[in-house]
């Protein structure tokens, strides 16, 4: 897959883990920043990875912060972003079967590392269900569709 990610001071380090991680696994990776541990703000990177998935030059995209909530919260604001925040695997897969979403968020200071790949792995090997969930991501998309007036 190629994959967008992107990470603020806090989850640089866990980033730069998970980016090995993913090209072990031979997923194309692309880091939109930040490169380093000086402070920064989260919602620069989220709406980097999240206009570069939106736009559909990638498969999904994976954020990290300190806890997975500011960058979820700015991707979201991203129209066809669909991310969600996971510090278990069991919310991973299903945010992927029911609600097809295509941002994975994850909080540095929440999960170690070996728990962030398993996140990880479950929301990347899921698969959306489509069926009757469509219909209420219609409705999400009728939303954003609202905010623009
Ligand atoms: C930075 O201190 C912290 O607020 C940020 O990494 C993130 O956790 C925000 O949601």
């Amino acid at each position: 897959m190629k994959i967008a990610i992107g990470s603020d001071h806090v989850g640089y380090r866990l980033k730069m883990e998970i980016t090995e991680y993913l090209k072990s696994l031979n997923h194309v990776v692309k880091d939109f920043g930040t490169d380093n541990e000086e402070r920064t703000d989260y919602p620069i990177y989220a709406k980097r990875v999240g206009k570069a998935v939106a736009s559909g030059g990638y498969d999904c995209g994976i954020l990290i912060c300190g806890t997975g909530v500011g960058m979820s919260i700015a991707a979201n604001k991203i129209n066809g972003i669909r991310a969600v925040a996971c510090s278990e695997p069991y919310s991973a897969m299903l945010s992927k079967r029911h609600n097809n979403t295509n941002i994975l968020t994850l909080g540095a200071r929440v999960v170690g590392t070996e728990l962030a790949k398993m996140i990880v792995d479950m929301w990347l090997n899921a698969s959306y269900e489509g069926g009757r969930h469509q219909a209420r991501l219609d409705m999400i998309r009728e939303l954003e569709c609202e905010n623009q007036l």
